[in-house]
């Protein structure tokens, strides 16, 4: 992507401040889905860096990570796992715990998630909207290695760098952002 193109598409996310929270400057990412140019820019770009990665699964997490994850894993012609929050998969689950600042949530998926392809470790992309504190994607990429895949890259479209969400992951899974706010 050309820097106007990352301009455009950065200028494409809306920002709304104190949402959910006072003091919090919200990423709201329907402006991009909801700009033709923008979302096709952003799909065509992942496409492009994607096929001929040799993905299995491209693993999106709840719930605006399945948005990106279910288009890229179709224009891939490749199968989508969605990694959701406990209690919402019906079948056996794996689960990962994670810390937030007050408390701890976790991430699931089913058992036999990434055993379709009929390979002993099939590659996985692990693709969200956003890293913040990354808590959520760490988890994710350790539930997929958990399960027996190979999680061989974790994909953000947006990264809040300042906040050095992704220095756990980066220990042993290459990281992608198409977008970094510094
Ligand atoms: C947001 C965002 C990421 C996560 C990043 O999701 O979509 O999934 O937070 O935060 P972290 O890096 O600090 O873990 P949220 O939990 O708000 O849910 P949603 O995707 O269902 O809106
Ligand atoms: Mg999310």
């Amino acid at each position: 992507l050309s820097e106007t193109d990352k301009n455009y598409l950065l200028h494409s996310i809306r920002e709304i401040e104190d949402f959910p929270k006072p003091g919090i400057k919200f990423k709201d990412i329907t402006t991009l889905l909801g700009d033709a140019k923008a979302f096709t820019m952003l799909m065509e770009h992942l496409v492009a860096r994607y096929k001929d990665m040799d993905i299995d699964y491209v693993a999106g997490i709840e719930s605006r990570g399945f948005i990106f994850g279910a288009a890229l894993a179709s224009q891939l012609k490749t199968c989508f796992v969605p990694i959701r929050k406990p209690g919402k998969l019906p079948y056996t689950t794996i689960s990962e715990k994670y810390s937030l600042e007050y408390g701890v949530d976790a991430v699931s998926i089913h058992i036999d998630a990434f055993s379709t392809a009929g390979k002993s470790k099939p590659n996985v992309l692990l693709i969200d909207d956003l890293i913040a504190t990354g808590g959520t994607a760490t988890a994710a990429v350790n539930l997929i290695n958990k399960a027996g895949a190979h999680c061989i890259e974790a994909c953000f479209i947006l990264n809040l760098t300042f906040l050095q969400g992704d220095l756990d992951i980066k220990k042993t899974t290459p990281v992608y952002s198409v977008l970094e706010v510094l």
